[in-house]
Formats: structure tokens, sequence, C-alpha cells
């Protein structure tokens, strides 16, 4: 089985989250920025997981990334511009039938979520959800993870093995 992690990460918090689901799932499976996940890469993939930041309550958008682009917050590190959106990456991604799971970034509590978003999207692309969508929690706007995400991340990326072969 092969299986790829895809992920938009403007901080490094879902870069970091999509690697520790790919060690979790082993398989060699590789985490990849949208930039580098192209068509030709995941189109032999058995299982294809993505995932994306929330920003302004929603999925990151090319709306919310052009804002954070033109109002940078004093003393804030710098955001990583070298890949597209996820939401841009999915309206790219040719139509397949592998299977699939959504995760997002996000500070704790009732502030959006991304994740349910990445699903649809992959859905509507014809894969095939093996799990509910996770989401993986920083402290702050920026992050860090909280303690003990990447584990969870990691164990994540085991569960999802097993769903998708049982699928
Ligand atoms: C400008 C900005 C807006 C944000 N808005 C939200 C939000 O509405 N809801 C939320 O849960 N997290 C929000 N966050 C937190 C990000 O989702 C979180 O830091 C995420 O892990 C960033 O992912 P990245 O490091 O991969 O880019 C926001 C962060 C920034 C910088």
């Amino acid at each position: 089985m092969k299986a790829v992690v895809v992920y938009e990460s403007l901080w490094g918090n879902t870069a970091a989250v999509a690697g520790a689901i790919a060690q979790g799932l082993g398989l060699g499976a590789q985490a990849l920025s949208t930039a580098q996940a192209l068509p030709e890469v995941v189109a032999d993939a058995d299982l294809v997981v993505a995932g994306g930041p929330v920003f302004a309550f929603h999925l990151s958008t090319d709306h919310a990334r052009g804002s954070i682009r033109r109002h940078p917050e004093p003393g804030a590190p710098a955001p990583d511009w070298s890949h597209p959106s996820v939401r841009s990456w999915m309206d790219a991604l040719p139509v397949g039938s592998a299977r699939c799971a959504a995760f997002d970034t996000r500070v704790p509590g009732p502030f959006g979520k991304g994740a349910p978003t990445v699903a649809d999207g992959l859905q509507a692309k014809g894969y095939q959800l093996v799990a509910p969508p996770e989401g993986f929690i920083v402290t702050g706007k920026f992050g860090p993870l909280r303690p003990g995400e990447l584990d969870r991340a990691r164990r994540w990326g085991e569960q999802l093995l097993e769903r998708a072969q049982l699928v």
C-alpha cells in the first residue's frame, strides 16, 4: 500500500503533524507540501491524507492567506509561502478512488475547523473517507503544538493504516 500525506503550512505546525502522521503510517509514507504533491505522485497512492490550518474560523482560504500576507503582524515569525493552499491543491486534484483522511491544526476552543472541509473536498473528487476528520491543537496563534500532539498524530497515522487496509 502506498500512502501520501499532503499539507499546507505557513508556520510549520501542520507540516510537523503531517510528518508525524507519515511516521505512524510507515510504509515509507512521505509528508509532502501541496507544491510537492503533484498529481502524478498522488495518482498511484492507495491512501491520501491531507490537511491544512484554520485561519479566520475556516480552513485556510486564498483570501485569508492574502490578508496575512498584506498585513504581517509585527514580530510574527515569517510564513512559508512556498506552496499553495490545500483548497487550491484539491481543486487541481484529478478524480480518484483511493482511500483518504483529513486533518487540520487549530487553536483550542470553538474557533472553527478545517478538516471537515478537506474531507468534503477529497470525497467530492471520488476518494473514500476511512476515518472521521481529525484536529490537532496549537497553544498559540502561530504554535507551538500542544505537548503530546505529535504522538497523537503518529497514533492516528497507525489507526489510519489499519482502517485503510480494512476498507
Ligand atoms: C492570522 C491567524 C488566524 C488564525 N485564526 C484561527 C482561527 O480562526 N481558528 C483557529 O482555531 N485557529 C486560528 N489560528 C491558528 C492556526 O490555525 C494555527 O496556528 C495553525 O497551526 C497554523 O498552521 P501552520 O503552522 O501549519 O501554518 C490562526 C492563526 C493565525 C496566524
